[in-house]
């Protein structure tokens, strides 16, 4: 089995091999999503919404992510883990983030990790790189910028916001970013972007011309029922399957259907009978 590396990324954009990427934020799911043969996993902040149930990702801290990312990467044995930076983790200083991604390889076994934002985050990707970090960018909808694009919108719609971030896919090409997220941008446009560098773009919410794919697990397996955004395909309803597996249990015990006796321990007579 061969492991999949961020040199794996770019032979994949060269040779036409779609990527596949899927969240994961837990051992016996990152187990899972591994043996069935995804390429990389993402430990994203999005376990903010999906596992620790807040609004949004402001909350979750580099702690909760270390936490998430060190119990995934147990579980995997082929797929490239990516944590993600948490809001506030890579904002405030060079040695700041250098310190903090280090803690996402070092403590919590990563193999990469992913920043939101394109130039003004520029000098961070670079010292990174240089650090011997591999990143991945994230462009297009950024959900730790909710507040300044006033609310979870389609990015990249007019002249302006559009050129930004071809220019900013541009400028994470050049500082050594292995890999791109394109989240909620138009298709046309994310088509563009994609062939505009030689890293490969990985969408969500941003149609099949990327070169490869991304969705949180918890939505294409319809786990999370707070909001699904139009991006989404549920490739199975688990919530439902969830919801009549734990009535179906609730109901066997009162039955006394559970537990049958292949689920019990037996003791020998003898020794109960000391017992009364
Ligand atoms: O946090 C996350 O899960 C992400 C994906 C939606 C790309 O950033």
């Amino acid at each position: 089995m061969n492991k999949f590396t961020t040199a794996s990324f770019i032979k994949s954009k060269k040779e036409g091999h779609k990527i596949s990427m899927l969240t994961a934020y837990d051992y016996s799911t990152a187990k899972l999503v591994d043996e069935a043969g995804v390429d990389s996993i993402l430990v994203g902040d999005s376990l903010g919404m999906v596992v620790l149930g807040y609004d949004n990702t402001l909350q979750v801290t580099l702690e909760d992510m270390i936490h998430h990312t060190k119990a995934v990467a147990r579980g995997v044995k082929r797929a490239l883990v990516i944590g993600d930076m948490p809001f506030l983790s890579y904002h405030v200083s060079v040695e700041e983030t250098i310190k903090n991604a280090g803690r996402l390889i070092q403590e919590g076994n990563a193999h990469a990790v992913k920043l939101e934002g394109g130039k003004e985050i520029i000098d961070k990707v670079e010292a990174l790189v240089k650090a011997q970090i591999p990143v991945v960018g994230h462009l297009g909808l950024t959900p730790q910028s909710v507040n300044m694009m006033g609310g979870f919108k389609v990015q990249g719609k007019n002249e302006a916001q559009a050129k930004k971030i071809i220019d900013d896919a541009k400028l994470l090409q050049e500082a050594g970013a292995f890999a791109i997220v394109l989240e909620c941008i138009p298709e046309k446009l994310a088509k563009l972007v994609s062939e505009s560098v030689d890293i490969p773009t990985i969408g969500i919410g941003a149609g099949k011309y990327c070169d490869g794919q991304v969705l949180v697990t918890q939505d294409m397996l319809g786990m999370y029922s707070d909001f699904t955004p139009k991006f989404v395909k549920k490739y199975i309803d688990m919530g439902t399957s969830i919801r009549e597996a734990v009535v179906s249990y609730c109901q066997e015990i009162q039955e006394g259907v559970f537990p049958e006796e292949k689920h019990t321990f037996t003791i020998d007579e003898e020794t109960m009978k000391k017992l009364y």
